[in-house]
């Protein structure tokens, strides 16, 4: 980073001060305001940090204008293309791509990780049957730190490591038996000789009582959406795990906390909410442009899920390779007729969020979410483990993330500073008083 300066003058005053400006290897150059309270008694205020940067990173670049992405530097078109989910596992944690040895060892480590301890299976059952799987992962992922304290000193890169490899492996089987508890089906242990996505599928859908055979069409088209949502640097749940593990919190503790960010419907709950927005257009009865309407009047809160990016306004690049095999699928497969009238609503607001001047001049394009959902709807993925798939995906990046602030020297505990608007100086009346 080479530094340059911004000098900002105090008008009331006339007090000038000098302050770096950090030149990133790409992307916009950044201000460094660390010494503006001290120089001038003043913070800043940017609230959801609409130009604000809040650390340094060397794991994914992008740039919302151009719609690029890149995890350590390759572009997510060339990934997706040609690479693996456990491959940018590797990558991304270990900042290379892995020989051919290193990415065969680093399989079998993943594979060899993916049991529960069995005290862990009964956790599952203190929940209520009719729980959100997304609500059992926060609490099973939570409780991990319970189990695997022996290797939870953050100082050690060693343990680190290891860390991010249990949760890496652990995490299908923790989705898959979230789903099998909601839904009162047995268990499924995980099948060594799968790979990770025809694991998490057989763990998902296989019956003691019948063989299952992960389809290889599924298989792939989840491993690529894995691979799509395994890391989008600072968002909320990335930078949720970061705030949480500054003050050298658990990592169990970080991502479970990361979990519950992303689970809100303007983030990755959003693949959930397109469905059940599409069940309630189709479900109204009311012609498709009355939603349209109700998204674009500023009186009614009603917003097109699956639509819209705070960082990307030009289009979203894990849309465009997603909606490749959302169209794909929808040809190759067969849908039962309520599936189908759900996509056919889909496809018909795609359509007019492409041509509507209010979208259109927003840039409101249909994101990475709105394919997503589509294409869990037509796999028979259960509405509810939609944002749980992305949860395991974005495992990798929350714990890579982590990795790389905890291993930096005298990081800082996050502590943002407020505008505080509220009274001040009231005299305290005795209650009997008032
Ligand atoms: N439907 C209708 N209007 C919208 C929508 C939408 N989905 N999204 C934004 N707008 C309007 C908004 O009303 C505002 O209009 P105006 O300028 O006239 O006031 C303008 O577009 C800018 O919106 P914003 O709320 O300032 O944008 P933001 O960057 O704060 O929010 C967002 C980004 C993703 C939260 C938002 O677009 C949204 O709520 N989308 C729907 C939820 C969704 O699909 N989320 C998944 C995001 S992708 C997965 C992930 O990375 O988490």
């Amino acid at each position: 980073m080479t530094t340059d300066t911004v000098t900002i003058i105090d008008d009331s005053t006339g007090k000038k001060v000098q302050l770096p400006l950090l030149t990133p290897t790409s992307g916009p150059k950044t201000i460094d305001i660390s010494a503006l309270y001290k120089e001038l008694g003043y913070f800043t205020y940017d609230p959801g940090f609409m130009s604000t940067a809040s650390c340094s990173s060397k794991i994914t670049f992008l740039d919302g204008n151009k719609g690029v992405l890149q995890y350590r530097g390759y572009p997510i078109e060339q990934l997706a293309a040609q690479s693996s989910y456990l491959e940018v596992c590797y990558l991304l944690m270990n900042d290379k791509l892995p020989s051919k040895t290193e990415l065969a060892e680093f399989e079998s480590i993943i594979t060899n990780h993916t049991m529960l301890h069995e005290a862990l299976k009964r956790f599952f059952s203190g929940f209520r049957r009719d729980a959100h799987p997304m609500a059992i992962m926060v609490g099973v992922v939570g409780a991990l730190a319970a189990f695997y304290h022996d290797h939870m000193d953050i100082r050690n890169p060693e343990h680190r490591m290891i860390t991010a490899q249990r949760l890496v492996a652990k995490m299908p089987t923790i989705a898959a038996w979230s789903y099998r508890y909601a839904t009162g089906k047995p268990f499924i242990y995980p099948d060594n000789n799968l790979g990770y996505t025809e694991n998490f599928l057989h763990m998902m859908f296989a019956m003691p009582s019948e063989d299952y055979k992960a389809s290889p069409l599924l298989a792939k088209a989840l491993d690529l959406i894995l691979i799509l949502h395994a890391d989008h640097e600072q968002n909320a749940s990335t930078s949720t795990v970061r705030l949480a593990s500054s003050s050298d919190a658990n990592p169990f503790a970080a991502v479970a906390a990361g979990i519950a960010a992303l689970w809100g419907p303007a983030h990755g709950g959003a693949n959930e909410a397109v469905i059940r927005m599409l069940m309630e257009i189709n479900d109204s009865g009311k012609p498709l442009q009355t939603f349209v309407d109700r998204a674009k009047d500023k009186n009614d809160d009603f917003r097109l899920m699956g639509f819209g990016h705070r960082v990307y306004k030009n289009f979203d690049p894990r849309a465009t390779l997603i909606r490749q095999i959302c169209h794909q699928l929808l040809n190759d497969m067969e849908s039962t007729g309520e599936q189908k009238k759900l996509l056919e609503t889909a496809m018909a607001l795609e359509k007019v969020a492409l041509e509507d001047d209010y979208f259109v001049q927003r840039k409101l394009y249909p994101n990475v979410d709105f394919y997503s959902g589509i294409i869990f709807l037509a796999m028979g993925i259960p509405m509810n483990m939609f944002t749980v798939i992305f949860a395991m995906a974005r495992t990798i990046g929350w714990i890579t993330q982590w990795n790389e602030m905890v291993s930096e020297p005298g990081y800082k505990i996050g502590r943002p500073r407020q505008l505080y608007t509220g009274p001040i100086d009231l005299e305290y009346i005795p209650v009997d008083k008032r």
